[in-house]
């Protein structure tokens, strides 16, 4: 299971202060070096974290894979077919939220969904859909043909009880599964952290696990490199 660190709380610090650090390239830089197999930053629309600056410096210098977030409206489209990520990950994003709150609605979305994933195509980017673990979601993914879907995990994260997690888990299972059979790419992410991890990587069959803000809170106490070791350790354990 690959590793993707998302820099976005270095870039929600840096801007609290509206100052140059601590600078989102730079943890990525270093995070490179800890052994991640890549960097994930969403540029949202009211850019509250990485900014262009910082995806254009990003796509530079980033060595191991560069994965994007994004809405699916043209302004943000027009940027990624310019800078061209390796991989952009298509959410649903709503000005008010904390942090992205769940999967994106493929079924009442998908005409806006395929024209948005044949953009990306045709400028040679690959593109997955962060969706939650259901498998109407699922096929409809793969009927407008996105490359990856990326599981939503914080029903997962957030369960109140074990057997809520377990059946949560089950999902996941069934829904990787499918996805498998139906030829997509699988990756996972949101609210993973270093004890659900231990659970969570038993899955098969996920390509990437996409985690941000359990590494950047650890590095804040341990440091970047150790942080990101800490979890590379658990994820291969
Ligand atoms: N995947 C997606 C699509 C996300 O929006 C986020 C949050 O930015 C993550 C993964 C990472 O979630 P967390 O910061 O909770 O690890």
């Amino acid at each position: 299971m690959r590793f993707s660190l998302n820099v976005d709380h270095v870039a929600v610090l840096r801007n609290a202060r509206q100052e140059m650090n601590p600078d989102p390239v730079t943890a990525a830089l270093l995070a490179e070096q800890a052994g991640v197999d890549g960097i994930v930053v969403h540029l949202r629309e009211d850019r509250r974290h990485v900014n262009e600056r910082d995806l254009r410096l990003l796509r530079e210098l980033v060595t191991t894979k560069l994965d994007m977030e994004m809405a699916a409206v043209q302004e943000i489209i027009d940027i990624a077919c310019d800078v061209k990520p390796d991989l952009v990950t298509l959410v649903p994003e709503k000005r008010q939220e904390l942090t992205t709150e769940g999967g994106i609605n493929v079924i009442d979305n998908s005409k806006l969904l395929k024209e948005t994933i044949t953009q990306l195509h045709g400028s040679e980017i690959e593109v997955s859909l962060f969706i939650e673990p259901d498998i109407d979601s699922i096929e409809a993914a793969a009927e407008i043909e996105t490359d990856f879907i990326e599981i939503h995990t914080g029903v997962f994260a957030n369960a109140s009880s074990e057997e809520e997690q377990f059946d949560e888990l089950e999902k996941i299972r069934l829904g990787i599964k499918h996805a498998k059979k139906l030829g997509l790419g699988v990756n996972a992410g949101h609210g993973l952290d270093y004890n659900n991890i231990k659970i969570f990587k038993e899955l098969k069959d996920i390509d990437e696990v996409s985690i941000g803000q359990a590494v950047i809170a650890r590095a804040v106490f341990v440091g970047l490199k150790e942080a990101v070791q800490e979890m590379i350790r658990l994820l291969n354990s």
